[in-house]
């Protein structure tokens, strides 16, 4: 349907396929006579495209691991497990690894797939939003170490993505709206029209969900409805989806190994690391998605403080969010968020690379302290 293809110069080094549906995943594949697929179990058990595409690689007699998947597991131990799992199937140089999941998935089986026999091909079908429009994107693959996340990985480009909208139909309401958060992040970066295109279909989303509701006592109540909701919006979100891909695509051709403009992609994430590692040490843990909107809001008041930004600029973003059910009242205080930001492993020479949101398709990246943003918005 749509073809997507990321630059290394002049070279296609990978390339990102936008289809309706998961028929053409078997073309797809028809090229690599080696395919070892690692799926999310979660996935395998609640969707109904996974148990399409694990027919279709049954059929093809693609050797098949399925992987437990959390913060908790994206580490050595799994990326060990499944490096042995392709040695003990006979996985050679010309095996290509398909990852069948979200982010964690797709990072994890990415860094085994780059390390084993000094790395063999690999690529990735993203099941959650969130991976479909970021991680699943760009080669950057990693785990968490020694308490730090995606502490260890590589950039490594996965042979294709082959993104299928409807895996989102089974994905529950919460991650739907960490990817949310990302594909508005990415049209804040840059836009082309899609931010106000998002911005109406997840209030509609939002209306739906709330008129599914009618008569629950609260909103997380329902949520079983959500399933519902968002399948009857699944061709609507398609090209948002494939508008968001592209975004990442171009920043990744023009800057693969973050010297500057990849930068950008990390808009909301310093305050939002900040506030979800806060949460956590407070046993109160706040979603990536909530995280993340909270972020560009306090990004947007810091842009507004420097000068960069129109006044009511912030409000405005932190309105939109609040619109789709994306925005919470921040537990903590910019005080309170200083010493997590300062551990930020991006801070360099004491400062941090803020990502300034200028105005909705124009952000810059600035490099401050903590101490000078603290001044800033206290
Ligand atoms: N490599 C990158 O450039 C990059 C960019 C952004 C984020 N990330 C990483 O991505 C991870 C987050 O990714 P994520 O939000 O996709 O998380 P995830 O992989 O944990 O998926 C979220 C949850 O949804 C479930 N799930 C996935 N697809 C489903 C589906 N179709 N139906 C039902 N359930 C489904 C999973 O089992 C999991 O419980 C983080 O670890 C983050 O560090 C990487």
């Amino acid at each position: 349907m749509e073809r997507i293809n990321i630059y290394e110069g002049d070279n296609v080094i990978s390339h990102i396929l936008v289809e309706d549906g998961i028929q053409s995943l078997e073309a797809s594949l028809e090229q690599y006579a080696h395919v070892y697929a690692v799926m999310d179990n979660n996935v395998a058990m609640t969707s109904a495209v996974a148990a399409e595409v694990a027919d279709m690689l049954n059929r093809r007699g693609v050797p098949g691991m399925l992987l437990d998947v959390s913060e908790k597991t994206k580490c050595m131990d799994t990326v060990m497990d499944i490096c042995g799992w392709l040695l003990d199937s006979g996985a050679d140089r010309d095996a290509l690894v398909l990852a069948i999941g979200g982010g964690i998935t797709s990072d994890m089986v990415g860094f085994a797939a780059s390390i084993y026999k000094r790395g063999v091909r690999f690529a990735y079908v993203p099941t959650t939003l969130l991976a479909q429009v970021d991680a699943a994107i760009g080669g950057k693959t990693g785990i968490n170490f020694e308490g730090y996340k995606n502490m260890l990985g590589t950039i490594r480009q996965p042979e294709f993505t082959y993104i299928c909208p409807q895996f989102l139909e089974s994905l529950p309401m919460e991650d739907f709206q960490a990817g949310a958060a990302e594909m508005l992040k990415t049209f804040i970066i840059e836009d082309n029209g899609e931010y106000e295109a998002a911005m109406t279909l997840l209030k509609g989303l939002t209306a739906d969900f709330i008129a599914s509701c009618e008569g629950a006592a609260t909103l997380s109540y329902n949520e079983e409805r959500w399933p519902e909701v968002i399948s009857a919006r699944i061709s609507e979100m398609t090209p948002l989806i494939a508008a968001a891909a592209k975004v990442k695509a171009g920043v990744v051709s023009r800057d693969q190994f973050e010297n500057g403009e990849r930068r950008k992609l990390n808009l909301g994430h310093t305050f939002g690391h900040a506030i979800e590692s806060l949460a956590h040490k407070h046993h109160n843990d706040i979603d990536h998605g909530h995280a993340v909107a909270l972020g560009m809001v306090y990004a947007a008041k810091l842009s507004e403080k420097l000068g960069l930004a129109e006044e009511g600029f912030a409000a405005k973003i932190e309105n939109d969010l609040d619109s789709c059910l994306l925005l919470i009242i921040s537990p903590y205080g910019i005080n309170d968020l200083s010493g997590a930001m300062a551990k930020d492993k991006k801070a360099e020479d004491g400062k941090v690379h803020f990502i300034l949101p200028c105005a909705v398709g124009n952000v810059i990246v600035r490099d401050l302290t903590v101490e000078e943003v603290v001044a800033l918005l206290k």
